[in-house]
């Protein structure tokens, strides 16, 4: 296994990417409108398949030459050696010389996979069995709290990572969910969060899951010894062991804090938190819908890692979409990219997107520390159709910056009410329309509009729209698209020659806020700017 096949050069110096520059100069002018008119056959040529679901691209501001310059910048920046190094196991994560084997925790449990001499195929389907035996053990009742109860509710106190996954997950899949069962996420320091999340919970049959890679987290740890004083204050402390449970990679913290190391479900350095719904972070998922139901969502990240893995350059699909994000943000200059869930149950799905794009792409060195002179991860963020229509869209049709948006649509409603789901979906396909093909002048004219109004009302179109579709939101579909996301993040870091898997940018503000506490709890001066001295200063005043 070699990490030879991550290249650091510049990817300004491949000949595809001065091609995909004189393409994208040839292009001025060229609109999605235009494209879309010219050639019927192109929705049907600009469509892939996989894994249950299908991303139509005919509404982004590419033509085939394009797309299979695109193809050849993959090569050139040697993303399937590098998607073959990730597979096998290889430090990819150079930065922190680790693997990076997401891909690993949803392998069928037959096949081994030997990384650094441990078998880690036979380790992932142990805590899996492990943590199947315990979510249906809580689902059934049968786990009792300490004065004999049932659980009725279970809080995750987590962030990042330990968080936005679960959190996302237990709300896009509530329709497979045990409904005699309450869940709550806990992760903000601000104590509120778990101040409203266990204000009206009976400590006898609340389930407590501190998630934490490294159980060292400010955040988790502060509101786990908050949630187990609320605990010990009403029950003792004999009740830690009957209502605390750990997930972590740091079994020495898992036990200092008193948690029972037989209720501790592990997971390894080769998961990045950002990456980790699927490992034993997703304790909360599977007693939400059962070791079946995570079992299906496992083989729906698997049929896209295989997709993934096999499918040749031209049918597949995450490559497409990572490429399309590097065509659109090195190429057309954009900077963001609106995620517009069609689907309720994916409120959450924006928010977890921008930690696995955001904390994996906003690099500006190169993986030798050679500074880039590119853009790298743009801008993701997002609200569910047809809310967010009522606010901000006005921005993505008439402002004067281009977003890119990803529409999702969900087919089949868990709840069909009357016309309802027709009529979301046709939102969903309207806002595609008028996003990509616009509407000019002579059009807003030819509808009676006075001339005054004209120019108000002309939508420019041209922004570009990815088409994701699914027949049904159920744990399968949930787990391809999670997938489908993470190989797209992982071939745009590719293309950058950037490290995906670090996380270094967010360490300092910890390390600052540590300065900052002792001052603000025992008096000792921070080491800080003169502005952060005056905002200290004026907050001691005001407390
Ligand atoms: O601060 C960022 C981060 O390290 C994320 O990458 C991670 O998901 C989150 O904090 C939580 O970390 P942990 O699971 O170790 O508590």
């Amino acid at each position: 296994m070699t990490t030879a096949a991550l290249s650091s050069d510049s990817p300004l110096d491949t000949s595809a990417w001065a091609a995909l520059r004189a393409l994208a100069e040839g292009m001025e002018g060229t609109t999605i409108r235009s494209l879309v008119e010219a050639d019927d056959s192109r929705p049907g040529r600009l469509t892939l398949d996989a894994a249950g679901l299908s991303l139509d691209f005919s509404r982004q501001r590419v033509t085939d030459e394009v797309l299979a310059q695109l193809r050849e910048l993959a090569e050139q920046r040697g993303v399937a050696p590098a998607r073959a190094a990730m597979l096998e196991g290889a430090h990819i994560n150079t930065t922190e010389d680790r693997a990076v084997l997401h891909t690993a925790l949803r392998r069928r449990g037959e096949l081994s996979l030997i990384v650094d001499g441990q078998d880690i195929s036979a380790d992932v389907h142990d805590v899996l069995d492990r943590m199947g035996h315990f979510a249906e053990r809580v689902r059934s009742g049968e786990w009792k709290g300490a004065t004999g109860q049932r659980i009725r509710t279970v809080v995750n106190i987590g962030i990042g990572g330990s968080d936005l996954g679960p959190a996302m997950a237990y709300l896009a899949l509530r329709a497979f969910s045990d409904r005699d069962l309450a869940f709550h996420f806990v992760s903000n320091v601000d104590p509120t969060d778990l101040a409203e999340a266990i204000r009206d919970l009976d400590p006898a049959t609340t389930l407590f899951i501190v998630a934490s890679k490294t159980f060292t987290t400010l955040e988790t740890m502060t509101n786990a010894e908050a949630a187990r004083r609320w605990l010990v204050n009403d029950l003792g402390p004999d009740s830690v062991s009957h209502h605390f449970v750990a997930v972590s990679t740091n079994a020495s913290a898992v036990s200092a804090f008193g948690i029972d190391p037989a209720h501790m479900f592990g997971f390894w350095d080769w998961v990045g938190g950002r990456y980790s719904m699927d490992s034993a972070i997703g304790l909360s998922t599977m007693i939400a819908i059962g070791s079946d139901g995570f079992a299906q969502l496992l083989d729906g990240f698997r049929a896209m890692d295989e997709h993934f893995a096999s499918a040749p350059a031209e049918a597949n699909l995450p490559l497409h979409l990572g490429l399309l994000s590097v065509w659109n943000r090195n190429f057309l200059d954009i900077e963001t990219t609106a995620v517009l869930p069609y689907s309720q149950y994916l409120s959450r799905f924006p928010a977890y997107l921008q930690q696995l794009t955001m904390e994996s792409n906003g690099k500006s060195v190169r993986r030798d520390g050679t500074p880039v002179d590119y853009e790298t991860g743009g801008i993701f963020w997002g609200e569910p159709g047809t809310n967010g229509q009522h606010s901000f869209y006005q921005l993505l049709h008439q402002g004067t910056d281009t977003v890119a948006c990803d529409i999702i649509v969900v087919v089949q409603s868990e709840n069909p009410d009357g016309d309802q789901q027709a009529m979301l979906v046709a939102n969903a396909l309207a806002q595609a329309s008028v996003l990509s093909i616009g509407r000019d002048a002579a059009q807003v004219a030819a509808d009676g509009t006075p001339a005054a109004l004209v120019p108000h009302k002309v939508m420019p179109g041209d922004r570009p729209v990815n088409l994701i579709m699914l027949e049904r939101l159920d744990p399968a579909a949930l787990g391809a698209l999670v997938a489908l996301y993470e190989h797209s993040v992982f071939v745009q870091g590719v293309i950058w020659g950037i490290d995906s898997f670090d996380q270094w940018g967010v360490e300092l503000g910890k390390k600052v806020a540590m300065g900052i506490l002792s001052q603000l709890v025992e008096g000792i001066p921070a080491d800080v700017d003169a502005s952060t001295r005056a905002s200290i200063a004026r907050y001691e005043a005001l407390r």
